[in-house]
């Protein structure tokens, strides 16, 4: 276990839960939403993407999300920016840190951001010095980490070949994303044991999708493993625009209460946590994915 005993819950549902909703969603109810989660002890919160909107219709809307807001001084708002345009909007709408969006399988590249892997990393190097020179923190993603719906299993080498491309280039953290959630432990220790080689494990972040229902089982892995940023999304949301039969991200109802389980402090309030979830669940008309959810409803 790791000797560290705080964990970072990275709460991805306004953007990677709510991207892929087809209908609707009503901008103050997205606000509400953002709202709600920061007043949870969340420190970490992504609450939008610049991307282009042909691509993300959902995320059209993310400059007023951020504009809305009620800002507590101790979370950190971030979002997606996919090459200069996104940052400037960003810029634009103040936010505290971007993330740049890589994957370890070309195919899935050309899919997700329309360029090959290696054409993204030249689009981020100026994406990544214009974020750093306005005092604006960068994470990165690597997508399909263990595998991908258009190559099948991933090497975990291709993994860490992006995932140090990205730190060199001045992310202070990169999240290994199990984009359609097929990996198992083992398959999770295995390519981390390599990433970890080229880039320090203190900078590497988890995002699991539990299409397999191996979401928690992993994140315990990669937590044994050194681990100590894990990404979820709040009620189970989620799912990938280029990932057909990704199901949703890990509920970070589900991750506090196994933290919790596990004596690891994440200082997230786990009944207002919940509370967020079945807020937003309700607006898009469906129950609550989070098992911990379920169950203290009843
Ligand atoms: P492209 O079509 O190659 O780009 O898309 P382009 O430069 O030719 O631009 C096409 C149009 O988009 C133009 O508009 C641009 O102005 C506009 P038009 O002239 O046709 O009217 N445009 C933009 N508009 C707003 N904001 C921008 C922007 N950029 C261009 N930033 C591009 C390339 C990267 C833009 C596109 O492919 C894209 O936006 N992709 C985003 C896809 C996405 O958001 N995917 C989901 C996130 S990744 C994910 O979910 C995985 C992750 O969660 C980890 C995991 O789960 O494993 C991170
Ligand atoms: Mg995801």
């Amino acid at each position: 276990m790791t000797n560290n005993n705080d964990i970072t819950v990275y709460e991805v549902g306004p953007r990677d839960g709510l991207q892929n909703e087809k209908g609707v969603i009503e901008l103050h109810d997205k606000v509400e939403f953002v709202n709600r989660l920061s007043n949870t002890g969340l420190r970490k919160i992504e609450a939008g993407s610049f991307v282009s909107p042909k691509w993300v219709p959902q995320m059209a809307s993310s400059a007023n999300v951020f504009q809305q807001i009620t800002r507590v001084e101790s979370v950190c708002y971030s979002a997606l920016t996919p090459n200069l345009k996104g940052l400037e909007a960003a810029l634009e709408a103040n936010v505290d840190e971007i993330a740049v969006f890589a994957a370890a399988s070309e195919s899935f590249s050309q899919k997700n951001i329309n360029c090959s892997i290696e054409q993204s990393i030249e689009r981020f190097i100026p994406v990544i010095e214009r974020a750093l020179e306005n005092n604006i923190s960068v994470r990165g993603y690597v997508s399909c980490v263990v595998g991908c719906p258009y190559e099948g299993n991933i090497s975990p080498n291709a993994v860490a070949l992006v995932s140090q491309k990205l730190s060199d280039l001045g992310c202070y953290e990169v999240s290994l994303g199990d984009t359609i959630g097929v990996g198992t432990p083992n398959a999770i220790i295995n390519m981390l044991n390599v990433v970890k080689d080229a880039t320090p494990v203190e900078q590497l972040a988890i995002h699991c999708h539990d299409t397999y229902g191996q979401a928690l089982a992993n994140i315990y892995a990669a937590i044994e493993a050194g681990v100590t940023t894990v990404d979820s999304s709040v009620a189970g949301l989620g799912g990938c625009p280029y990932a057909s039969g990704a199901s949703g991200n890990v509920a970070s109802e589900d991750v506090v209460y196994m933290l919790e389980g596990l004596g690891l402090n994440c200082g997230v309030d786990l009944g207002k946590l919940i509370d967020a979830g079945n807020f937003i669940s309700t607006q898009l008309g469906r129950a609550s994915q989070s098992k911990v959810a379920q169950a203290l409803a009843q």
